[in-house]
């Protein structure tokens, strides 16, 4: 792999995934990995990460230098630029000239050589850095430079080591993904041959290895995570694979069918549906806290789940074949962000699907652990998983109880329900799914406002749209959207959707807004 060290913040993953699009499987490692681990990883790159810290700063993360003596080709990105100029004797300091945002950069020196070789000679770069490489370390050729920053990216490519202070793995940097790919292919060689769809033979392999003829569980939520580990796992191990959908009545319109007629259809998987409705809205019976909400939902989730599971199991066990193993969608970013590493999975519990009683015994199957969400989607369309369901946008496991902003009654369920269909038919017939992030519909049911309609007084709830772009749900920006589109989905949804007066468009990015609304 390429191994992509963490000095923290979120580039690491952003530059993880920005190798892998150049077709180069990539891990993520921590900052205090020794030298000796790395060389055990056998990588065929490494790139040093950004990072918030300043190299000087007490207690700042440092890297084992002897990292940069391998013999394997590293790339320094903003703080891994600086840190990699102070381990081999160059010279960073506090200029007091403090770069951030979009930044002209000028390609200099022997015409930019491997890294920037092919790139336009002047061009804009997103920088975000107080410190500066004022001399490079001895040996290397300085490629680029702005108006305040004299060494904006060195090299010396006898020794495989390169620098950038800017952050390519940004999209706001032009030619970014250029640089990132100058380095894998061309500076260190690595052939872009790496792509999701091979993993799925590599974890078919691993699953079949795992589970040998154990049977397995999963729960289905109906959303692309559990539905593409499934796929794969029943791919890998046919019906000793038992999906479980509980349909807790927070689903958005036709989801549960989706999943009960297009998936089993097209995967083939068995698929057992709880129908507990009933019993999540009278957990929910008049409750208004948005937390409160969650944890019932989660409590109601896992009860559900603990009796369709001790059926599963005692059947199994019945016919002396006993359930040993829960699939899990945990994801790459999952991975990361709880610290672990390649570690392999046997633990009690973990709240991925919606959280799983304390004492399961079971084996995770993980089989997405490695990868980032596109992939997941790549390998889902790979495996046949219908596209209703690969394309689909993020959607919290509480579903539209925490969209509903007041106590969640069947009544406005249905409101809500009708009125997300109409934006979600909206977007995706304007073509704009894959624009946005995602779209909370929320209905403000504790609120009411008067309009007119025909010709009498309506006293309605209003009807709250949430388009956000983002590329992690750390942070988002509303989305611009067509205001012609916005005409339309309002119209259809005061028309269509009894009790609803007032469409009302949320226009704050996260932070200081979260996403969703509770
Ligand atoms: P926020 O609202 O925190 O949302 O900006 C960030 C992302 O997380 C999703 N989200 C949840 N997902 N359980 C989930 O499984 C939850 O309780 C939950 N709350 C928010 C949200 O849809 C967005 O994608």
């Amino acid at each position: 792999p390429v191994l992509v060290v963490d000095f923290g913040a979120q580039y690491a993953q952003l530059i993880a995934r920005r190798v892998r699009e150049a077709n180069v499987y990539s891990e993520i490692v921590p900052h205090d990995i020794s030298a000796a681990e790395v060389a055990a990883k056998n990588p065929v790159g490494i790139v040093l990460s950004g990072g918030p810290s300043s190299v000087y700063e007490e207690g700042a993360p440092a890297l084992d230098s002897g990292i940069l003596e391998l013999g394997v080709p590293v790339m320094g990105i903003c703080y891994g630029f600086q840190v990699m100029a102070q381990a081999l004797g160059g010279t960073v300091e506090k200029t007091g000239a403090r770069e951030y945002g979009a930044t002209d950069m000028s390609v200099d020196g022997e015409g930019g050589g491997e890294l920037l070789g092919d790139q336009p000679d002047a061009q804009t770069v997103w920088m975000s850095h107080g410190d500066s490489v004022t001399a490079a370390p001895e040996g290397f050729d300085v490629l680029a430079s702005t108006a305040s920053t004299p060494v904006a990216a060195f090299a010396s490519p006898t020794r495989g080591l390169y620098g950038v202070q800017w952050h390519p793995e940004v999209k706001h940097t032009t030619y970014g993904q250029g640089v990132i790919e100058n380095f894998l292919h061309r500076a260190a060689g690595i052939p872009a041959d790496w792509n999701p769809g091979n993993v799925i033979a590599d974890q078919v392999a691993a699953i079949r290895a795992q589970v040998g003829t154990g049977r397995v569980l999963c729960a289905l939520s109906g959303g692309v995570d559990s539905a593409v580990a499934a796929a794969l796992v029943h791919k890998a191990v046919g019906d000793q694979l038992v999906c479980v959908l509980v349909d807790h009545g927070l689903l958005r319109e036709g989801e549960r069918e989706q999943v009960e007629n297009d998936y089993v259809d097209s995967i083939g998987v068995r698929l057992i549906t709880v129908d507990a409705r009933e019993q999540f809205l009278s957990a929910l019976d008049g409750v208004t806290d948005p937390e409160q909400k969650r944890k019932i939902i989660g409590r109601e989730f896992i009860r559900t789940f603990e009796r369709a599971q001790a059926e599963l199991v005692a059947e199994a066990a019945a016919e002396g074949d006993p359930i040993r193993f829960l699939v899990q969608g945990t994801l790459y970013p999952d991975v990361v962000e709880s610290g672990g590493g390649a570690g392999t999975a046997n633990i009690k519990s973990h709240h991925n699907v919606g959280g799983l009683p304390d004492d399961v015994e079971f084996e995770l199957v993980e089989p997405l652990r490695t990868l980032f969400k596109d992939e997941v989607r790549a390998i889902g369309r790979e495996l046949g998983v219908p596209e209703v369901i690969v394309s689909r946008q993020p959607f919290p496991g509480p579903g539209l109880g925490i969209r509903i902003v007041g106590a969640v009654t069947a009544e406005r369920l249905a409101i809500l329900r009708q009125a997300d269909l109409i934006v979600r038919q909206e977007l995706t017939g304007a073509g704009l799914d894959q624009d946005i992030w995602q779209c909370p519909v929320v209905l403000l049911a504790d609120v009411r406002s008067v309009g007119v309609q025909g010709d009498g007084r309506t006293y309605g709830h209003p009807i709250v749209l949430r388009p956000v772009s983002s590329e992690d749900a750390m942070t988002a920006d509303w989305t611009r959207l067509p205001y012609d589109l916005l005409a339309r989905i309002s119209n259809r949804i005061t028309n269509e959707v009894a009790d609803v007066n007032r469409v009302v468009l949320d226009v704050t990015s996260k932070p200081p807004g979260t996403i969703e609304w509770e």
